[in-house]
């Protein structure tokens, strides 16, 4: 079997660079290599340096420390670095599913985590994000992969710490695996991290990436945590897909960790200037009905008004604002658009001010 289209996927390529406010995106306004240098304050002089040999392909060594570092109990030898976290998903999902498999996870969802199951046999047992993320129903009896993405795409909902502490006692008593997608950990709003799930039990394995959060979508780094023992047959595994990933991506992806605190602020801060700004005129954007702040990554679902189409929706917002966002329709769920906050806070205020000129046309609504 092979996986349906990757339903964001038309638009983003469409859209992402032609429109004037980029809503649609998960990640921020990427950096230019320039301007990614003097945020790091590195000399390009250093670039000249890096060799164009095969990195090792479990990833290099000191990158592998660093990402260690942002784990408790997690040694160098639980991670692997991979070409995204997309890579690390379909190794892990590969490894781990055989056909008939039931893998539970929230949705609605970033769809590879449910397509790539379903190519590989598996059923899926959907658990319906509510405004909270009721993580206790995804580990019942007969799963055999629990998938819990936190902070959740496309809701932005977290988990507070009550519901940690609750996760960390019931997790050992789950006989399945579980697999914490955690793309946007750095973007946790009360928190340096959000809280990871890497290493609760020896049958956890976790995800990460730098590339959303820090502006670097180009760069590819992301990485997989596991038991050594496992994450050496994902090692094995990407030897027959991407085997090595980009020395300098890998470069860069270690000086943005070294310097992950002081990149991370300023970013916060303009994240937190454009949910502010969607709050304070949400009232005034015509077929909005509700708006729910991410509690952390970079997303939020936001309700339309009853009868409105959420793909004529997203055309018209485009068409007459130069908005861009996602429709519902393309996380299988009517009724909704996903906005992300990753635009320059210029931008991001322009586009709403021309956003409340919105006119509703007859075709928009069912
Ligand atoms: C929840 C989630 N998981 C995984 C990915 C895939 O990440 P990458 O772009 O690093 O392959 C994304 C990308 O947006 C995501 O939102």
């Amino acid at each position: 079997m092979i996986p349906r289209d990757f339903f964001i996927e038309d638009r983003l390529e469409k859209y992402r660079l032609t429109a004037g406010c980029n809503l649609g995106e998960s990640g921020l306004r990427n950096y230019t290599v320039r301007e990614l240098f003097n945020k790091l304050e590195i000399q390009f002089e250093t670039i000249k340096c890096i060799s164009l040999a095969d990195s090792p392909n479990r990833g290099r060594e000191d990158l592998r420390v660093e990402i260690a570092n942002l784990y408790e109990n997690i040694s160098p030898e639980q991670v692997l670095i991979t070409t995204g976290t997309s890579e690390a998903l379909y190794i892990l999902f590969n490894l781990l599913i055989e056909k008939n498999d039931i893998v539970s996870l929230l949705t609605p969802a970033f769809q590879a985590l449910y397509e790539i199951p379903l190519m590989l046999g598996a059923k899926i047992q959907a658990v319906e994000v509510l405004d909270y993320l009721p993580f206790d129903k995804l580990f019942s009896d007969n799963v055999k992969l629990a998938i819990l993405n936190h902070p959740h795409n496309p809701t932005g909902i977290g988990l507070g710490q009550e519901e940690i502490d609750t996760l960390k006692k019931s997790l050992p008593k789950f006989g399945g695996y579980t697999l914490f997608d955690e793309h946007y950990r750095f973007l946790d709003y009360k928190n340096d991290l959000s809280f990871s799930g890497a290493g609760l039990t020896d049958k956890c394995f976790a995800t990460g990436s730098i590339t959303k959060c820090f502006g670097v979508t180009g760069l590819r780094i992301g990485w997989l945590i596991g038991d050594a023992a496992r994450l050496e047959k994902a090692r094995s595994f990407k030897d027959y897909l991407t085997h090595t990933v980009n020395p300098i991506s890998e470069f860069l992806a270690l000086e943005i960790l070294r310097k992950r605190k002081k990149l991370i602020l300023p970013i916060k801060n303009n994240i937190s200037e454009n949910i502010q700004t969607l709050s304070d005129n949400v009232s005034l954007l015509s077929g909005i009905e509700s708006f729910r702040a991410p509690d952390g990554g970079l997303v939020s679902f936001v309700k339309l008004k009853e009868g409105i189409i959420s793909e004529n929706y997203a055309d018209l917002l485009l068409e007459q604002c130069d908005i861009f966002v996602l429709p519902g329709s393309n996380f299988e769920r009517e009724g909704f658009i996903r906005i992300g906050f990753g635009e320059t806070p210029e931008r991001f205020k322009a586009g709403i001010e021309r956003w409340k000129n919105l006119k509703i046309a007859k075709e928009v609504l069912l």
